[in-house]
This record gives structure tokens, sequence and C-alpha cells, in this order.
């Protein structure tokens, strides 16, 4: 089944934004299979985001991930990145539909609170930066079993 990365930035951390979103996307359907709460490093934060390594916004985008503890996870599901995306909105919530994690609460570009894989390689690869094969978990949600 497919799997994509997915974090809270800081500021969503700050804002108390952590439950609304995995409840965003445990009521979608989707499966979390890793999840911790972490601090970046700045080695970390320069390899995770080293494509924009000399766009002239680097600076403050390392300065601000690395700034406070971040959410990371892996969803799972079909079609879970293309979805994750489209559940987070465009990148500038000043452009993000209501109704969409950006649109309903982020402020500007850099403080936009959330980030998602956008292809599968870069899942592949962001799932690996930030999480052990042994961190993630696979199981079956049965429902039947657990509501009465
Ligand atoms: S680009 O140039 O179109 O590839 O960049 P873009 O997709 O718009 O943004 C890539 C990530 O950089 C973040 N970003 C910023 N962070 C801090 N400050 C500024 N000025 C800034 N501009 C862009 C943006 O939120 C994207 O982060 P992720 O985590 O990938 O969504």
């Amino acid at each position: 089944m497919e799997k994509t990365f997915v974090m809270v930035k800081p500021d969503g951390v700050q804002r108390n934004l952590v439950g609304d979103i995995v409840s965003r996307f445990e009521s979608k359907g989707f499966k979390l299979a890793g999840a911790k709460l972490m601090q970046i490093s700045q080695e970390l934060a320069e390899e995770h985001y080293g494509e924009h390594k000399d766009k002239p916004f680097f600076g403050e985008l390392t300065d601000f991930i690395t700034s406070g503890p971040v959410f990371a996870m892996v969803w799972e599901g079909e079609n879970v990145i293309a979805t994750a995306r489209k559940m987070m909105g465009a990148t500038n919530p000043a452009e993000s539909d209501i109704g969409t994690i950006r649109g309903d609460y982020g402020l500007t570009v850099g403080k936009n609170v959330i980030h998602g894989s956008d292809s599968p390689e870069s899942a592949e690869r962001e799932i690996g930066l930030f999480f052990n094969e042994g961190d993630l978990i696979s199981y079956n949600k049965d429902q039947d079993q657990w509501i009465y």
C-alpha cells in the first residue's frame, strides 16, 4: 500500500494543531504507520530541503524548520501521496482553498503549518530520512472488533 511522509511544522505544533491534523487524516480513512515528535537538526533540515538549497529562502526555511519541534508522520492508503497534498492545500496559504489544512490555518508561505511529500520518489526518500524501518508498524484495522 502507498505511503507518504507528512510533517506538522513548528508553527503547527506551537498552535496546537497536531490533533486536528491527525484527525483529518484518520477521518479521511488513511492509516497511521508511524509518528514522532522530534527536533530536526540543521543537518537533517539541509538534507530534507536539499532541492531548495540555491533558493533565496533556503536559510529562512531551515531556520524555521529547526526552530521548534515538528510532528513527523507516515500515512498509508490508496493514492495517499496525492490525496494528502490535496488535503494540505496550496503551498501559499493565500492561495489555498478554505477547507484545506493550509487554507484553514496557514499564514504565510513559510509558516504554512504542514509539509507532505510531492511524489512517490520524495515519499520514499523523506520516510527514509525521518524513520527507521523498525519504526513503521504494519497492522490491520478491524473496526467491527472494537465498535459495538
Ligand atoms: S519552489 O521554489 O516553488 O520550489 O518553492 P515552494 O514549493 O514554493 O516552497 C518549497 C518549500 O519552501 C517553503 N518556503 C519557505 N519557507 C520559509 N520562508 C520562505 N520565504 C519560503 N518560501 C517557501 C515552502 O513552505 C515549502 O515548504 P514545504 O515544507 O516543502 O511545503
